[in-house]
């Protein structure tokens, strides 16, 4: 692998991308000059685009790559890692320059980074980390701070009574992103329910994050304990858009904190109709272009400079973390509006 990125500092992500090398052993060339005549191939490899965020970060990621001159083939596996697989080899197939995976599953997609990587193609994963192989970098969001702010959330917006029940739904435990997010939840949780404060009544993960799932769990924790809790933990807004069904069936929507993540559109007309509390804004636009800005150097064996690392299982993996934002009715004009990530008419209605 060394040998198929040279060093170069890649100036267009030099501003973020600070400190661990990448790979590659001093060595120095022009990765422009090797390339010029060459159109740059990038596959992407996606786990699903039935979720309103991915195919945001498709077209965000493809529209970047085509400026900078690349050409784009993109594949979604619905959910099925055997699809995946087949994906990353028809990527290879294709001789892609680059491969850049949303894996279903981060454990079952080590077997298409050594794929890739038999064939001299280097991967990027994105958004969700691929386990216990050689993966070439990965960039994200900071996920465990994703379920602090959650979390921190959902006590600070609790009744002021003694103790609270709630309902726990976390994502799909073959994404390594939901176990950040119930490790940041537990962060500020565990003190809480030490003390009595809060008492989980409930809790599961919903498979493949989907909302009937969620729905389900929901349904459950009804059926189990009854209507008098006071919070769901919800881990996404597809999660959240689940559990608030099954709320909204028991006439109890809108009286229970209700958290979230990825500021969907619906996600953000629940937020301010009063039926979901909060949910977690990703600059998407950033990590999709950021992506495909790392992508790009790397298909042109630039060094790509990582500014900080993840242990994946087998190495340490150079990583990027992008910030996030904890969004509510009250921030959600100066956020999410004035990014323009929705329209003002599309969340709150003309
Ligand atoms: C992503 C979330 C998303 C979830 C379900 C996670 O890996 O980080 O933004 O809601 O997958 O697609």
């Amino acid at each position: 692998m060394s040998a198929r990125i040279a060093l170069v500092v890649v100036s267009l992500i030099l501003s973020v991308l600070i400190g661990l090398a990448l790979k590659g052993d001093g060595a120095s060339s022009s990765g422009t000059e090797e390339s010029s005549d060459k159109k740059i191939k990038i596959g992407l490899s996606m786990d699903t685009l039935e979720e309103e965020r991915w195919k945001r970060d498709r077209d965000m990621f493809v529209a970047r790559a085509e400026a900078l001159g690349a050409e784009v083939m993109v594949l979604a596996a619905s959910s099925d890692d055997t699809q995946q697989i087949k994906d990353i080899d028809a990527l290879i197939t294709n001789a892609v320059d680059v491969i850049v995976i949303v894996p279903h599953d981060g454990a079952a997609m080590a077997k298409g980074v050594e794929m890739a990587h038999q064939a001299g193609i280097p991967c990027i994963a994105y958004d969700r980390l691929i386990t216990n192989c050689d993966l070439d970098l990965y960039i994200t969001f900071d996920n465990v701070r994703v379920g602090e702010l959650q979390a921190k959330y959902l006590v600070e917006n609790l009744p002021k009574a003694k103790k609270n029940k709630i309902v726990r739904i976390y994502g799909a435990k073959t994404d390594n992103n939901a176990l950040l997010f119930k490790q940041g939840q537990d962060n500020i949780l565990n003190s809480y329910i030490e003390k009595g404060i809060v008492e989980v009544i409930h809790e599961d993960w919903a498979a493949d994050w989907n909302p009937e799932n969620a729905k389900k769990i929901c349904d459950a924790a009804i059926t189990n304990h009854g209507t008098k809790f006071q919070a769901v933990l919800a881990s996404n807004d597809g999660t959240a858009g689940g559990a608030i069904q099954a709320l909204k069936e028991e006439g109890i929507s809108g009286s229970i904190v209700v958290t979230g993540q990825d500021a969907e559109r619906s996600a953000c007309q629940r937020i301010v109709n009063g039926t979901q509390s909060m949910t977690i804004y990703k600059p998407i636009k950033l990590l999709a272009e950021r992506s495909a800005e790392i992508a790009f150097a790397i298909a042109n064996r630039e060094v790509v400079i990582a500014s900080d690392k993840t242990d994946n299982g087998k190495k340490e993996v150079p990583s990027l973390f992008l910030e996030i934002t904890a969004v509510d009715k009250n921030n959600m004009m100066d956020t999410v509006v004035a990014d323009k990530f929705h329209s003002k008419a599309d969340i709150y209605g003309e």
